[in-house]
């Protein structure tokens, strides 16, 4: 009885994967978008960095203005990036600052989890369905620098701006090291359907 009871769970099981391995391994976008989502969190990643670095390093008091200058455009190269390539590229933080940044579901509470649990996990891809839409999706940790204290440091010595704008601030209290949060890209792919149906072959 044992043994049969094993037997269907193991044809049950290759049928699943076979029923379902074959749709996978289409509906995934091709590589080269894979990897053109990789690079340009990078490049969002060290935008921000680089920002917080200059900050930090300038010789006058900041300003209001100067301010805003970190956090804030690479929200918007975020929105940018999703109209120019049909993804949803998002930032989150179980601490966030600006609420839009929660978690927006369970994968992505998870996803952060994973991130904190294991400090040397850089990025992974999952399968996702969002509202509906089948697609893949790339999570990216961000880690907290010694910049980034100025804003993201103890709760009382933040910028009076941030205290001004973000009364529901979460995002104090860390410390070099922490994790900060992640990106994440969703990738859908009726969009790569669609691109495949009207491009010539
Ligand atoms: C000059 C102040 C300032 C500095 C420096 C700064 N941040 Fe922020 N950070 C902010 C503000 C303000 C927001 C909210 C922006 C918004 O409304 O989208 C924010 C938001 C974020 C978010 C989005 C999640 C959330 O909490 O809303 C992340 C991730 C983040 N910061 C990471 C960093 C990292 C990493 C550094 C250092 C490399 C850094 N920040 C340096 C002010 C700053």
């Amino acid at each position: 009885m044992k043994i049969f009871s094993r037997f269907v769970l193991g044809v049950s099981l290759v049928i699943f994967l076979l029923m379902g391995l074959p749709a996978i391994a289409q509906a995934q976008p091709e590589p080269a978008e894979l990897a053109k989502a990789v690079e340009e969190i990078e490049n969002l990643d060290a935008m921000r960095s680089d920002l917080a670095a200059y900050l930090e390093a300038a010789t006058e008091p900041p300003t209001a203005e100067t301010m805003q200058q970190v956090c804030k455009p690479v929200g918007m190269k975020a929105m940018q990036l999703s109209q120019d390539n049909g993804w949803q590229v998002k930032q989150m933080a179980t601490k966030y600052r600006n609420p839009a940044h929660e978690p927006d579901n369970l994968h992505a509470r998870m996803a952060l989890a994973k991130f904190e649990q294991d400090p040397d996990l850089t990025g992974f891809w999952e399968p996702e369905t969002l509202d509906g839409i089948t697609g893949i999706r790339y999570y990216r940790r961000i880690n907290v620098e010694a910049s980034c204290l100025a804003c993201h440091g103890a709760k009382n010595s933040r910028p009076q701006f941030v205290q001004d704008n973000y009364p529901q601030d979460l995002a104090y209290d860390f410390n070099v090291g922490d994790l900060r949060g992640m990106y994440a890209v969703f990738i859908p792919d009726v969009k790569q359907a669609i691109e495949e149906a009207l491009s010539p072959s």
